[in-house]
């Protein structure tokens, strides 16, 4: 066993001589959380303004998660699908009731859960909407993002997530965001099976549709008999101040992915969500995972959706999300640095008047570390700013200033 790491600088140097180099992190090597901070090794505490990209809602280390997860872990952690589990099925009646779906299918990653829609929409398209043998289009926007297997790639619009993996999955189609005469275009093809979209592009850099746009995007979907695939793996379960981003809009999406925030930041656990029709269409032995719907991850997505409406998080992020939005947006109107602030509830970016090439958002999120708040840029000049939702008012205020100032005082 290697010494306990006592430096950040020793941590970051074994993850740089022994790790692949796919990341390219804060310099912070943190070692503890609990609720809305984290500590580096060397002490310092910081707010968390990124919660893993959206997985850490309910807060570090959230008691009543940690609890579920000792007590499951003590009892039954795996016995995979082979076997049924005294868990699984008392989960799914509970994560089924608590969106309003038919059925669920238990994966671990987002992405998984990304495929598993995927999948399932084609099956669908095959058995139930009669499209010719592989002949099934799946529809996706520019700008998206869903994870990083091949079929996630395929749909990507980003040449770094792409350049260097061709060849590419075929049946995809690519239009604008938030271009429903595009949607409507695309949807003249009897072959169009689904279209996949993120009620607020997360990765993109918290891109907010129009008003009004998903719903009927929804409409257009369902006249022409496509199935709507929402995936809310970052947008879901309260970030946005709804339980979903698509409840804003007040449609139920025909399959509905999500991930990160289901375990609370404590395991991968992601899930897709239909009714009968569509679930119904993939059989035994057709799809799955080892590790989906095991009895530690199911305990776990029960209490994590539990602190949800406990905590009112949903409530909680609409609340101060409108306050760190009015900070925000004062901020730009003071500084020349800051041109635009957009989001819902607390998924929030900043857009830094610089270009998409250049290192201010860097350099302003290494500032940022130094008084304590711990963001980063996603796509060069934006910045995601995305706490735990347990913070207070008083602590979104204090956060409010730790970045005016920084970006004040920004050289
Ligand atoms: C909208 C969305 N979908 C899917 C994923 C993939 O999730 P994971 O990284 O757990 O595979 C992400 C990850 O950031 C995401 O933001």
């Amino acid at each position: 066993m290697l010494d306990t790491i006592t430096n950040s600088q020793q941590a970051i140097e074994l993850e740089d001589k022994y790790g692949a180099h796919n990341y390219h992190p804060l310099p912070v090597v943190l070692s503890r959380g609990e609720g809305v901070y984290v500590w580096d090794v060397e002490g310092n505490k910081y707010f968390d303004f990124l919660s893993a990209y959206s997985a850490v809602n309910q807060g570090h280390c959230h008691p009543k998660i940690l609890k579920a997860l000792a007590d499951q872990a003590s009892q039954l952690t795996l016995t995979s699908r082979a076997f049924h589990n005294d868990v699984l099925g008392k989960y799914e009646k509970y994560i089924t009731e608590y969106f309003g779906y038919d059925r669920v299918l238990p994966m671990n990653t987002g992405v998984e859960g990304g495929e598993t829609a995927v999948k399932l929409c084609r099956k669908w398209a095959y058995e139930v909407k009669k499209v010719p043998t592989n002949q099934a289009k799946i529809i996706f926007v520019e700008g998206n993002f869903w994870g990083r297997t091949l079929a996630a790639i395929s749909s990507s619009t980003d040449p770094l997530s792409t350049t260097g993996f061709g060849p590419f999955m075929p049946g995809y189609e690519l239009i604008p965001y938030n271009d429903l005469a595009a949607l409507e275009q695309a949807l003249q093809d009897p072959n169009v099976a689904g279209f996949m979209v993120e009620p607020i592009q997360g990765e993109a850099g918290v891109v907010v549709p129009d008003e009004g746009y998903l719903k009927k995007a929804y409409e257009l979907c369902r006249s022409k008999n496509v199935l709507f695939i929402a995936d809310e793996v970052q947008t879901g379960l309260s970030r946005t101040g709804k339980m979903l981003a698509c409840d804003y809009e007040g449609f139920k999406p025909d399959i509905l992915i999500l991930g990160k925030a289901l375990s609370g930041g404590v395991l991968p656990v992601s899930a897709v969500l239909a009714r009968d029709e569509i679930m119904l269409t993939i059989r035994p032995g057709e799809h799955g995972s080892t590790y989906g719907g095991n009895p530690l991850a199911c305990a776990i997505a029960m209490a994590a959706l539990e602190v949800l409406k406990e905590e009112q998080l949903s409530e909680k992020a609409f609340h101060l999300g409108n306050i760190f939005r009015s900070r925000m947006q004062q901020l730009c109107d003071e500084s020349n640095l800051v041109i635009l602030v957009r989001g819902k509830g607390l998924l929030n970016a900043i857009v830094i008047n610089d270009t998409e090439e250049s290192e201010t958002a860097w350099n302003i999120c290494v500032a940022l570390k130094e008084n304590g708040l711990l963001a980063k840029p996603t796509h060069g000049n934006i910045i995601r700013f995305a706490p735990p939702l347990v913070m207070s008012e008083d602590q979104i205020h204090e956060c409010s200033d730790i970045i005016i100032k920084t970006i004040k005082d920004f050289k």
